[in-house]
């Protein structure tokens, strides 16, 4: 890995390059990497170790993982994962004679290589990181197996009764392993410097389909064993399964949507423009590199909106809209193909290399498929969501490169990376121009094709690439108040749509009492700008304001369920009890962190919203995803 270590407090900073994974190194501006080291170093009170991934504990620079072989059966009864994993390694240092793997409540019954027992050690868990497992290396062999079993309430998986699910025959098991939860379903080195291939056999109830983050084979015969293969080597994060009563149906040629059937048909509708998204992205920014392109529609607990697992995004089936209003989401994991799951981010310091890339690709493509105004919509709505994360986020909290250090990655979870990220790379490409920024993406994401970089890694290539060749444009010290400062820096670009004026003039002009809401002109809004007029309503509106909104809109009976969200954020901050049973629904029927988690802290700000809240999250709670119960439990306390 390529390590800028870096000394204490104001102390000279010596850039160092040790075995970088880059094939085709690009010669370092050591000069600029040295300042910017030092303006870290001023941010900070002791050094960042660049490069260093603090939230594993394996060794692969002693012994690397780099293939494995799992063999698992899903026990529905037991809630459990039990079998083997099969670890192929590659020895950095000759002397090497353990290699450590991460694991979290895992149970591990015996490791062997060629029929002999291995000695291991379990070390003792930390809350944050997990377990670290000490394994002897074998001598003469560079594989050995583990046999293994997961517990229930492993934190990257979900195991749902049939009632949670849309069919509500059949159980269902899904993984999440991003940012650091393989390691509680797969003993491994889990970082995403790390990178291996891998093939699996799933055995499962035969009524059920396994699908996986690999190859799937959409006619596979439905007999409970299932054969996967991934032949690219990609991060622990990307690994993923998922079983359930799933069925297939091709969106496009290379694009297609798992479901249960109750969503088949209107997931495919809806995301029928998955295609047209691949095409558009493949001519800009280079082929897609993984094959087959699919969908997978979760059951409503699914933490995320959606997770980038390769050949096979885990989509939420809360954007299915029935007008394609919420399929940016689409845009979003496929664009992670390229940001992501190609190049990826080497430690979760620099995921705003993977959220900030995509969520600027997200915003190109979206172009691409619906036209500018769509672009120009969603670009102020993330802008507006970048001020609000700004407004509430400690300084440190700002910052691109951030400081994750004894933290839970989880914690950290905010809109910085994604839209602070995708702001600045929007910057960039105002400054050089959009063809000359694309050029540079095209060859960004060749030059890293496969491999785990850090931020100093970007600023290295940016250093010998477009710093050169736009010295006139482009400024290093601005670019390194992007990643290193808090903030938006002054005179960064501010996105604006000329469809939202109106919409500001409704709001307006009802605000001062000069139209009443069923008076204004919203026949032709689009969900993104509703989204805007709810958005920006003042705080506080009075009982009666909220009856004439609800009363002309429907808002409460909504069915999309961002307009949803934002009308019952308003709600909570105004106690307006007419909405309270569809907020009870709403938080009883959805896991998606990102739609129930502002609810809950919003209601956790006075004792009777406390209360409901409570109530509410009690009865969810046996549904909820183990992200969702940790992320919002602090709330009902
Ligand atoms: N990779 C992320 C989800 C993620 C990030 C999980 C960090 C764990 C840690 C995924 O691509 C994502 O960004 N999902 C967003 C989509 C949205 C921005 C369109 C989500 O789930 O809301
Ligand atoms: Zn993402």
């Amino acid at each position: 890995m390529k390590n800028f270590f870096r000394l204490s407090m104001f102390t000279l900073a010596v850039s160092l390059v040790a075995c970088s994974p880059v094939e085709d190194p690009s010669p370092v501006d050591t000069e600029s990497m040295l300042s910017q080291n030092v303006q870290n170093d001023m941010a900070s009170s002791s050094a960042i170790d660049v490069g260093k991934d603090y939230h594993s504990y394996a060794n692969p620079d002693e012994v690397l993982v780099t293939h494995l072989n799992l063999d698992l059966t899903a026990d529905f009864i037991s809630k459990k994962l039990i079998g083997s994993v099969q670890v192929t390694v590659k020895r950095q240092q000759e002397n090497a004679d353990e290699v450590i793997l991460d694991t979290r409540d895992l149970v591990i019954f015996s490791v062997t290589s060629q029929g002999n027992d291995v000695p291991f050690e379990l070390k003792a868990a930390d809350q944050n990181l997990g377990a670290a497992l000490h394994i002897k290396m074998p001598k003469g062999s560079d594989t050995f197996t583990i046999y293994y079993e997961t517990s229930p309430t492993a934190s990257g998986a979900q195991w749902l009764t049939p009632a949670q699910t849309a069919g509500k025959k059949y159980p269902f098991l899904f993984t999440q392993a991003q940012a650091i939860h393989a390691r509680s379903f797969i003993p491994l080195q889990d970082s995403p410097q790390v990178r291996v291939t891998y093939t699996a056999t799933i055995r499962t109830p035969k009524e059920l389909l396994a699908v996986m983050s690999a190859s799937n084979d959409p006619g596979t015969e439905r007999d409970g064993v299932y054969e996967f293969n991934m032949p690219q080597p990609i991060p622990s994060y990307l690994i993923a399964l998922a079983i359930g009563d799933l069925h297939f149906k091709a969106m496009g040629e290379r694009t297609g949507v798992y479901a249960e059937p109750a969503l088949l048909e209107s997931a495919a509708a809806e995301f029928e423009d998955t295609e047209s998204m691949l095409v558009a992205t493949e001519n800009k920014y280079g082929p897609y590199g993984w094959d087959r392109y699919d969908l997978l529609i979760l059951p409503p607990s699914f933490p995320f909106g959606g997770m980038e697992n390769p050949r096979l995004s885990f989509i939420t089936p809360t954007v299915i809209a029935g007008d394609k209003s919420l399929v940016s989401l689409i845009a979003h994991e496929l664009a992670h193909s390229w940001s992501g799951n190609t190049v990826t981010n080497a430690t979760w310091r620099d995921l705003w290399l993977n959220e900030g890339f995509t969520t600027y690709l997200t915003y190109r493509i979206m172009e691409m498929v619906y036209g500018e105004d769509r672009y120009n919509m969603e670009a102020v709505l993330g802008y507006q969501d970048l001020q609000a994360a700004i407004n509430s986020l400690t300084p440190a909290d700002q910052i691109l490169a951030i400081d994750l250090r004894g933290r839970n990655p989880d914690d950290v979870f905010s809109n910085i990376p994604y839209e602070k990220g995708a702001l600045f790379l929007r910057e960039i490409e105002q400054k050089i121009g959009r063809d000359n920024f694309d050029k540079f993406l095209l060859s960004y994401f060749e030059h890293f094709s496969f491999k785990s970089i850090t931020t100093d890694e970007f600023l290295a290539y940016l250093d010998v690439t477009l710093l050169s060749q736009y010295a006139d444009k482009l400024d290093k010290k601005r670019i390194n108040e992007w990643i290193f400062e808090p903030g938006i820096p002054e005179g960064a670009p501010v996105p604006e749509s000329d469809a939202f004026v109106n919409v500001d003039k409704a709001r307006e002009q009802w605000l001062a009492g000069k139209t009443s809401a069923n008076m204004t002109q919203t026949q032709d809004w689009t969900v993104h700008q509703w989204l805007y007029f709810l958005n920006n309503m003042p705080e506080l509106l009075n009982e009666k304001q909220l009856a004439e909104l609800d009363a002309a809109f429907s808002l409460t009976v909504s069915k999309n369920n961002e307009i949803a969200h934002s009308w019952l954020m308003i709600a909570v901050k105004n106690q307006y009890k007419p909405a309270y049973e569809r907020l009870y629904e709403y938080l009883t029927t959805i896991g998606r962190n990102k739609l129930v988690k502002p609810l809950y802290r919003e209601l956790s700000k006075t004792p009777d919203g406390k209360a409901f809240a409570k109530k509410a999250f009690e009865q969810a709670k046996p549904g909820y995803h183990p992200l969702t119960i940790s992320a919002n439990e602090g709330y009902v306390e």
